[in-house]
């Protein structure tokens, strides 16, 4: 059985008013355990509202997220068929705390996120939160925090007084501090420098690594080209695919969606511009590319 599953999920910003808006539109696709998920779209496709249905903050107007064991919704005809059929408890429906600590969500503006006066109190927050001591969270946030690279000499810092790689490295560390088995990240890489989003990225890619299963939202196709294993594309609130990111950039229909194409695909269409007789059609990584070019000049 899969991780996470939506199922036919539509989510409606203000039903009841007038101008309400339909953000998702029967979205249906599932994510299996140590997944590393790229969701991709236009600006206003639905992706962060389809994040927030995974720890219960927004909840599908109909249909349901299945994350864990845990059905969020707020269909009210599922909710009486749960009841029955699985004899699960409303109120069951609707406490999502423990959900919370499974599911770590790290928002666009880490200075939402970020509210203590020191960083270490920041960062203990979720474990104290979750029910340990305040020395067992003590020993969780300088675990997390090191994770991250940041060191003792920040501890007593105010989170609002550092870079903004910094921040987002600390709100990183207040997540993962709590163990979630599924990590969203939601553009975490926006608004950093050529470093930063390295720095960012390979911790992404160690806590994968460690068996966590990664969502990250992004508009940044060679973050795609690079670390996800499966790429969702959304577009005017549908889901549309799940593909590998080599079928989705040597697919035609690119543009269709409004997506970026990367540097390297971008690299291996002049290549075929100009002539370059090889045939590079299923070549996806640099390496290959450089060998077959090697190959044809005899190197
Ligand atoms: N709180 C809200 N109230 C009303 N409409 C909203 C709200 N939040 C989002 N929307 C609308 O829902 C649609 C989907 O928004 P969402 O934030 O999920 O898009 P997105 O794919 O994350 O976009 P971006 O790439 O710009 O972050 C947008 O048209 C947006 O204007
Ligand atoms: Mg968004």
């Amino acid at each position: 059985m899969s991780l996470i599953s939506f199922n036919n999920i539509s989510f409606i910003y203000n039903k009841k008013d007038p101008n309400h808006y339909d953000a998702l539109k029967e979205v249906t696709f599932s994510i299996e355990k140590g997944d590393f998920i790229a969701l991709v779209g236009h600006t206003g496709s639905g992706k962060s509202t389809l994040v927030q249905t995974l720890n219960g903050l927004l909840l599908p107007t109909s249909g349901y997220t299945k994350v864990l064991d845990y059905y969020v919704t707020g269909d009210k005809e599922i909710i009486k068929r749960l009841k029955k059929e699985k004899n699960i408890k409303k109120r069951e429906l609707k406490r999502f705390s423990h959900l919370r600590k499974e599911v770590g969500m790290v928002f666009q503006f880490p200075e939402y996120q970020l509210f203590s006066d020191t960083i270490i109190k920041d960062v203990m927050f979720g474990p104290l939160n979750f029910g340990l001591s305040e020395e067992e969270a003590k020993k969780r946030a300088i675990e997390a925090l090191d994770e991250v690279g940041i060191d003792y000499t920040y501890y007593e810092k105010s989170p609002f007084e550092i870079s903004g790689g910094e921040k987002r490295r600390v709100a990183i560390a207040g997540i993962i501090a709590s163990s979630p088995s599924i990590l969203v990240l939601d553009e975490p890489t926006v608004g950093l420098d050529p470093n930063g989003k390295k720095e960012i990225l390979s911790l992404i890619k160690k806590i994968h690594e460690k068996g966590t299963t990664i969502i990250i939202v992004t508009h940044d196709m060679d973050v795609v080209m690079e670390y996800a294993s499966k790429v969702v594309v959304l577009k005017d609130s549908r889901f549309i695919k799940m593909v590998t990111p080599s079928e989705l950039f040597n697919s035609k229909d690119l543009s269709n969606f409004s997506l970026e194409i990367p540097s390297f695909y971008k690299f291996k269409r002049y290549l075929a511009d100009f002539g370059f007789n090889k045939d590079i059609t299923n070549i996806n990584t640099i390496d290959e590319l450089v060998d077959k070019i090697g190959e044809k000049y005899g190197k």
